[in-house]
């Protein structure tokens, strides 16, 4: 039979009781931690309770090999097949250490225990992701056939108005100020555009229009560089083709900004003929371009 470094009922024990100490601590600090998410929060408590729900398995993993597990290998000479008087003691001792067993089962009990109680308190953090979002929920912004562009004053855009250099930041008329609804008004020549697939209607007069929100990480793309018709972001960035449907030729986003298609009424308002091309934004992970 193998023996623990720390030989010796009182070391077993005083182990164990450490060990169980351990789990127990740590079970209740993941409870803890588990009720305190429940209750809304406080992150400097949440970190310091998880710590103290890792540490209890820590300390209580680390005092169970130390203290408890054998640490020599022992190799047992078997000459003679008869017990000698010896041997059946030894055996006797073996038959008694089967209530050193069942403390370990209970330790192991603990242990289980502890992790169960961690893993049951990383769980409640995935309510914090809320329901997943349907497309339909993405693309749901206030742009529709005959809804007129206006300006951050609510004014009607008129083809007339919108210089050729120039960028006017526009609105659904009704939703001025609508984060997922703004978008950004140009007017190119239209001999350079290369419009995609199905937008060759989408751009009377030159004018063009494109969602204000970065597919990257959503700030305004409000900057438009006229002689390189390019559009950039300023977090980080990323730069769009405005003739090439807004394509992103530089900086972190991968994906088109979304095209909203243009009319422009007798009167020479402008307005939409339907939503943008694709839901805005960048939490949109079905689009491939
Ligand atoms: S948010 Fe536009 S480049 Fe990052």
């Amino acid at each position: 039979m193998t023996t623990p470094r720390n030989a010796g009922p009182d070391h077993e024990r005083r182990d164990e009781t450490v060990i169980t100490s351990s789990f127990t601590v740590s079970v209740l600090a993941a409870l803890g931690l588990a009720l305190l998410y429940w209750q809304g929060g406080q992150p400097q408590l949440e970190g310091a309770l998880l710590a103290v729900a890792a540490g209890g398995i820590a300390v209580g993993l680390i005092t169970w090999s130390h203290g408890l597990m054998p640490n020599e290998p022992e190799a047992e000479e078997r000459e003679d097949p008869g017990s000698t008087s010896s041997e059946r003691e030894a055996f006797d001792e073996d038959l008694d250490f089967g209530q050193v067993l069942s403390r370990r089962r209970l330790l192991r009990r603990f242990l289980v225990a502890s992790i169960a109680a961690m893993g049951a308190a990383f769980l409640f953090p995935l309510r914090s992701l809320g329901p997943r979002p349907t497309d339909r929920e993405l693309d749901d912004t206030p742009w529709k056939f005959g809804t007129r562009l206006v300006t951050e004053a609510g004014a009607p855009v008129l083809a007339a108005d919108v210089p050729a250099d120039g960028l006017v930041t526009v609105f659904p008329e009704g939703a001025v100020n609508s984060e997922n609804g703004q978008a950004v008004l140009m007017r190119v020549d239209t001999a350079l555009l290369r419009p995609l697939p199905g937008r060759e209607g989408w751009t009377p007069q030159g004018l063009i229009a494109y969602s204000k929100v970065c597919t990257h990480a959503g700030c305004p793309v409000g900057l438009y560089e006229a002689s390189s018709h390019q559009l950039l972001c300023p977090c980080h960035q990323s730069t769009f083709d405005v003739l090439d449907g807004a394509k992103p030729v530089f900086g972190p986003a991968a994906l088109r900004l979304p095209q909203l298609p243009l009319a422009v009424d007798p009167t020479g308002r402008v307005y939409a003929t339907g939503g943008f091309s694709e839901p805005p934004g960048p939490a949109n992970w079905n689009r491939k371009s």
